[in-house]
């Protein structure tokens, strides 16, 4: 097991480049099993999720290596096994995208049924009930999804809520079903803006993608494509709030500001001035924040995923802020951890109260997921004495060099690995 190990830091200062986002690739790998042939992806970044992302590709019968930092080819023959065993969909939920792309090109797909977590339940009906209308059948036996069709059929899905996944699995199945599809409620992030641009590469004919209403046009086949992943806006806003914790001046290379715009504005009512420059993003927080309210909703709404990091500097913040999380029902372990740390934080149904102090107070605590484990991470740049986040695995799952990256701005941070 390992943790990571945080002293009081800061002021941070230099540059910190942002990898490919992890959102993206996952569902771009997803995507691969729709066409045979040699797949070359860029701006990949070398963490866990990507692993196992590729154990997965790899169980199904296709080849992945990484020819150099931050490329993956992937080699997908003509015939695959359409299964995601148990053992990886466990481990990461966000194998459930495999569903629709697989029984898409093969007809039939076996994939485990995903677990809860954290976050509280996570169902995926909206997942199956899309790739019922487009004619799927549906069953659900010894803790498996079976599905299987003769052919899928355009049909007209509309989203109860919208759901990144059940979008993202609906969409790749819809590329290769017979006539148009229509997505009402579409979910809008820029991950899946991406995974539209890598499927119209491959031959697909996607509209809408970044609206609420996406428009597909099925086609017999699609072919492997060259392609390089946005950059992580979660791991962007991770070292935003690093800076508006410990003070300092950053440059975040290869951020999109225009995929942040909420975060941004919110953090500069919060005291801090962050402005697009040549290289990406550039930050700087030189007094104490001020709280304001936040409330996480879908894109282009605060993501949830920058929830713990925007509580954790609401802990070290002028004032008291409300925070209300509109998506999950759980994720609010970190709140326990932060308040190990000296926090004053409450939470009351999908509600978090935090009473910001000047100083939190290094305990040792624990990552429960990747945000919230960087949340506490940067949480001790300004809590006194040592903070030790054990459980540090959360965080590889999505950032890579999380460690290096923030030392390499002044951070007084360091790994532990207890073997
Ligand atoms: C993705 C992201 C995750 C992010 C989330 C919301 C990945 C790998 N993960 O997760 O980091 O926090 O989007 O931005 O991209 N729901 C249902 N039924 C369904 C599907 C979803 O009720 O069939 C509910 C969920 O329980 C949740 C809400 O819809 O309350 C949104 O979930 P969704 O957008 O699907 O999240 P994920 O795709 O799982």
């Amino acid at each position: 097991m390992s943790a990571i190990v945080v002293r009081p830091s800061g002021p941070l200062e230099g540059t910190i480049a942002v990898s490919g986002a992890k959102n993206s690739v996952l569902k771009l790998l997803a995507a691969t099993v729709l066409a045979p042939g040699r797949y070359h992806l860029r701006n990949v970044p070398d963490i866990a999720d990507v692993a196992w992302m590729s154990e997965l590709l790899t169980a199904m019968g296709m080849r992945t290596n990484r020819p150099a930092p931050g490329e993956l080819v992937v080699d997908a023959p003509e015939d695959l096994l359409p299964e995601a065993p148990y053992e990886l969909v466990e481990k990461m939920r966000a194998s459930i995208v495999v569903l629709g792309p697989l029984v898409a090109r093969f007809g039939r797909a076996r994939v485990s049924l995903p677990g809860g977590d954290d976050f509280g339940s996570r169902p995926i009906d909206m997942h199956l009930s899309a790739l019922s209308a487009l004619g799927a059948t549906i069953e659900l036996a010894h803790g498996f999804i079976e599905a299987r069709a003769t052919v899928l059929r355009g049909a007209r899905i509309g989203l109860d809520f919208p759901s990144v996944g059940a979008t993202e699995n609906a969409m790749m199945a819809a590329v290769l079903a017979k006539g148009t599809t229509v997505i009402d409620n579409a979910a809008r992030e820029p991950e899946i803006v991406d995974l539209a641009t890598f499927l119209n590469r491959m031959g697909a004919q996607v509209r809408g993608a970044g609206s609420s209403r996406l428009e597909i046009d099925g086609v017999d086949a699609l072919s492997p494509v060259e392609h390089t992943l946005i950059p992580d806006r979660i791991e962007a806003a991770t070292y935003l709030a690093a800076v508006g914790i410990a003070g300092g001046e950053l440059t975040i290379a290869g951020a999109r500001p225009d995929h942040m715009d909420m975060l941004v504005h919110k953090l500069g009512q919060m005291g801090m001035r962050i402005s697009p420059c040549n290289e990406g993003l550039w930050a700087m927080a030189s007094r104490r924040l001020t709280s304001v309210d936040i409330s996480t909703l879908p894109y282009p709404g605060l993501a949830t995923d920058y929830k713990p990091l925007l509580v954790a500097m609401s802990t070290v913040a002028d004032s008291v802020a409300i925070v209300t999380e509109n998506i999950f029902s759980g994720r609010f372990r970190y709140v326990d951890e932060l308040v190990r740390m000296g926090a004053d934080v409450r939470t009351d149904g999908h509600h978090v109260v935090v009473r910001g102090k000047e100083w939190l107070s290094g305990a040792p605590v624990r990552a429960h997921d990747i945000r919230a484990g960087a949340a506490l991470a940067v949480a001790g740049l300004r809590a006194q004495g040592e903070t030790v986040v054990a459980d540090a695995h959360h965080i590889d799952r999505g950032y890579e060099r999380f460690v290096e990256k923030l030392r390499g701005v002044g951070a007084d941070i360091e790994r532990k690995d207890d073997r």
